[in-house]
């Protein structure tokens, strides 16, 4: 029998999952190190969190490697205080062929006051690979709830605006490389 080497087909079928069996939730503690100079955490601190608890759905829906594609739209609402709790959450909104859309949502809880307030959502994309970074199919998302479906068809539509936006960005690198050359 001869030997399947495209990674793509090499996986076979991949069996469904639910959006629910790989929902993921992390919780941090803003300590002094994570701050600005005002006592803030920092943004790139919570994008490091946010990169994480998406990782972690997306790891799981896989049951592969992931790797970070994208990370847009993403909004600080309000500012998050040394002594405060972070807490994520993270869903696949979306998959496709090897990647996955993932939303992101946070809280900042005051675990003094008992308070907790939205402070950041975010959409990302990761690309399931194997251990020597080629990449892999990822298995179809199965929505249960008007949310999850309403989440997984907003997805469709990003996902055409990103392509959309990669082809006019290849488009203008080749028109630029194709100037250069003529100029040379
Ligand atoms: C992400 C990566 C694997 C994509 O590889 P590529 O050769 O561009 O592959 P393709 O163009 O065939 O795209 C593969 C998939 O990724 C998606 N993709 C690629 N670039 C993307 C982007 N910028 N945003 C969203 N999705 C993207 C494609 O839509 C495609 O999805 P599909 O298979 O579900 O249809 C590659 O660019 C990479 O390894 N990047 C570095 C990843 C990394 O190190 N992350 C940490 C950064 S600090």
């Amino acid at each position: 029998m001869s030997e399947i080497t495209d990674p793509l087909q090499q996986r076979g079928a991949v069996q469904p999952r639910r959006v629910a069996d790989s929902q993921s939730e992390m919780t941090e503690l803003v300590l002094p190190n994570d701050t600005n100079t005002l006592g803030n955490l920092l943004g790139g601190r919570l994008m490091h969190f946010i990169d994480l608890v998406g990782a972690m759905a997306a790891y799981r829906h896989s049951r592969a490697h992931v790797v970070t594609a994208s990370m847009e739209h993403i909004d600080f609402i309000a500012p998050v205080h040394v002594g405060d709790l972070v807490i994520l959450k993270a869903s696949v909104n979306r998959a496709f062929r090897t990647s996955m859309e993932i939303g992101v949502k946070a809280w900042v809880e005051n675990a003094m006051a008992g308070t907790r307030r939205h402070v950041s959502s975010a959409y990302l994309t990761f690309v399931a690979v194997d251990g020597n970074g080629r990449r892999l199919p990822v298995p179809a998302l199965l929505t249960d709830t008007a949310d999850e479906q309403r989440r997984y068809e907003d997805a469709g539509r990003r996902r055409e605006q990103r392509d959309h936006e990669r082809e006019r960005k290849r488009q203008r690198q080749a028109t630029r490389e194709a100037q250069t050359t003529t100029t040379a």
